[in-house]
């Protein structure tokens, strides 16, 4: 079942909790959200108090995108704030096995983001106790930017990883998704696609959805 996880970074910030709301209303399936520090990515967004304002404004599962340095310093903080998945990157400086146990430990599900020059093979050893792997369809940092098809062949690999080892492996594609671009990213394997412009900047973000979901 592919699932969708608009990304509010398009979204109008001084009504984020009712922009989330909006997206249960029209279709969506998670809510991403784009946690950016200025170090791992020379942008700032916002951090887990943001997040926890708008906790009780929706029930869509919040997925967390952790583009920062240390993630494992802020996992605690993350999981008060009510994410349910966790993804940060394998390029951070924080230990990855125990970021994992970490966002584990607390409860939520665990995820591994490669950016596009990543080989996804890195994240084939802790492939067992994910529920996710982010395959990065732009360089992170910004909302806007154009897909890379080159990316494809990561998903198709990991995909294929998961299969032969029986593993319920969710996998996401972020970045320059919309109608004319997810499709190869279902045909290689992912799952769950995040789009911000494509969604928020929609004139019907329902049928927005739809389209994606087809
Ligand atoms: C980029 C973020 C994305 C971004 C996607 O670093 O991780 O989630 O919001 O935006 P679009 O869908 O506009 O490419
Ligand atoms: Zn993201």
């Amino acid at each position: 079942m592919i699932k969708i996880s608009p990304s509010v970074l398009a979204s109008d910030f001084s009504s984020l909790g009712a922009e989330a709301k909006r997206m249960e209303d029209c279709g969506a399936d998670y809510l991403h959200l784009d946690v950016m520090d200025g170090r791992f990515v020379p942008n700032i967004t916002f951090g887990a108090p943001v997040i926890g304002s708008i906790r009780n404004k929706t029930n869509l599962v919040f997925d967390v995108h952790l583009m920062i340095d240390t993630p494992l310093d802020y996992i605690e903080d993350f999981k008060k704030s009510g994410a349910d998945i966790i993804v940060f990157h394998i390029e951070s400086s924080s230990p990855v096995q125990e970021t994992v146990d970490k966002i584990i430990s607390c409860g939520c599900k665990a995820g591994i983001s490669v950016k596009p020059n990543t080989p996804v093979e890195k994240v084939f050893p802790y492939l067992d106790k994910l529920d996710m792997v982010l395959v990065m369809t732009v360089e992170p940092g910004f909302g806007g930017q154009s897909f890379m098809p080159e990316t494809m062949p990561k998903v198709k690999a990991v995909r294929d990883e998961a299969t032969a080892r029986g593993l319920d492996l969710r996998i996401q594609v972020d970045g320059g998704i919309d109608d004319k671009t997810v499709s190869v990213a279902t045909e290689n394997g992912a799952d769950v696609l995040v789009a911000g412009s494509y969604v928020f900047k929609a004139k019907d973000r329902a049928e927005a959805i739809r389209i994606l979901k087809r």
